[in-house]
């Protein structure tokens, strides 16, 4: 592993252990400036064009292949540690089948990691929180089964009912934790958000994609922080008419007045082809002219 420290400015609450800190800095999250909700942070991987996935290509459309780095790999498992749960939408889930064709179950690979969060950090077996309004999830994908990760769905009244039937044909009524928060197809956000904090104990909540679902989330102002890894190629538009390539930030549209800004806390690289940001919502920012 070449992870370099360029620069770090984070919070120093969290118990690294030694070799990790001299490496990557100190890292920890600040107090929420909403308490209501858990602080919601995103990762994701993208090229020098803001595009997170050669989307047309099937086999070929997943971050990793964005990426192509290990430390990259690492990063996202040291996010993971960290957090109390991860969230992933509907679309991803479908998308990214894995070479075995079950999905990934987004557990941390990386032992030491796993240990740390476990055994230091407390904060036991990972949450992945699936969000579908439709409810149209294949439930016997790995994520569902793994034994490293307890998987929860987040829906709508409509998704619900849809999925009712499928978990009970298939036993997994009592092992697949679902919340419905909204009417129809359509799951209420920041409501969702507070539930989590509120009823559920979440403190730190990871968004792991897609676009579509980190775009909402940035739309109602639910994004504290965001890790970028850029990857330094350029993927370009789809090959096939009809499917676009989406960028990291999905379908938002600002002007210059409303655009938010984002604030650096660190800058990490990987000689030669790699750059990690973690940068902290500031909002739109005013200027004179
Ligand atoms: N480069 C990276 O780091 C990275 C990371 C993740 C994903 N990706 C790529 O991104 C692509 C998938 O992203 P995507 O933007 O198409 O999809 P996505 O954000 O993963 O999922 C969108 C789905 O989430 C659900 N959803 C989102 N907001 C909702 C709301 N407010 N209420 C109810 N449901 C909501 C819906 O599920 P239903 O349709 O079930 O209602 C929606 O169709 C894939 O190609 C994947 O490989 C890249």
């Amino acid at each position: 592993m070449d992870l370099q420290l360029c620069y770090n400015a984070s919070e120093d609450t969290f118990p690294l252990p030694r070799h990790i800190k001299e490496r990557y800095g100190p890292f920890g999250f600040p107090a929420p400036a909403d308490a209501r909700r858990p602080y919601i942070t995103s990762n994701f991987v993208m090229g020098l064009d803001g595009r997170a996935s050669f989307r047309e290509l099937k086999g070929r459309n997943d971050g990793k292949t964005v990426s192509r780095s290990k430390e990259d790999g690492w990063l996202m498992d040291f996010l993971r540690a960290h957090h109390d749960a991860q969230l992933v939408g509907a679309s991803t889930l479908r998308e990214e089948p894995n070479p075995e064709g079950w999905g990934w179950d987004y557990g941390i690979d990386d032992e030491e990691l796993r240990t740390y969060r476990q055994d230091t950090l407390g904060l036991g077996r990972q949450k992945v929180l699936v969000l579908s309004g439709s409810g149209n999830i294949d439930v016997r994908l790995r994520i569902f089964s793994s034994p490293r990760v307890e998987p929860w769905i987040i829906t709508a009244r409509e998704g619900q009912e849809n999925l009712r039937s499928q978990l009970k044909r298939l036993g997994c009524e009592e092992t697949i934790k679902t919340l419905s928060v909204g009417e129809g197809t359509r799951v209420d956000l920041a409501a969702a958000a507070q539930l989590l904090r509120q009823e559920h104990g979440i403190r730190t909540l990871l968004c792991e994609g897609g676009p579509t679902l980190y775009g909402e989330l940035l739309k109602h102002q639910l994004i504290d922080e965001d890790f970028r890894t850029m990857s330094l190629q350029v993927l370009g538009e789809s090959t096939k008419p009809g499917i676009d390539r989406p960028t990291a930030y999905g379908r938002v549209s600002y002007t210059p007045k409303t655009a938010p800004w984002f604030r650096m806390i660190s800058l990490h690289y990987a000689l030669p082809h790699h750059a990690f940001f973690r940068l902290r919502y500031e909002g739109p920012r005013t200027f004179q002219d």
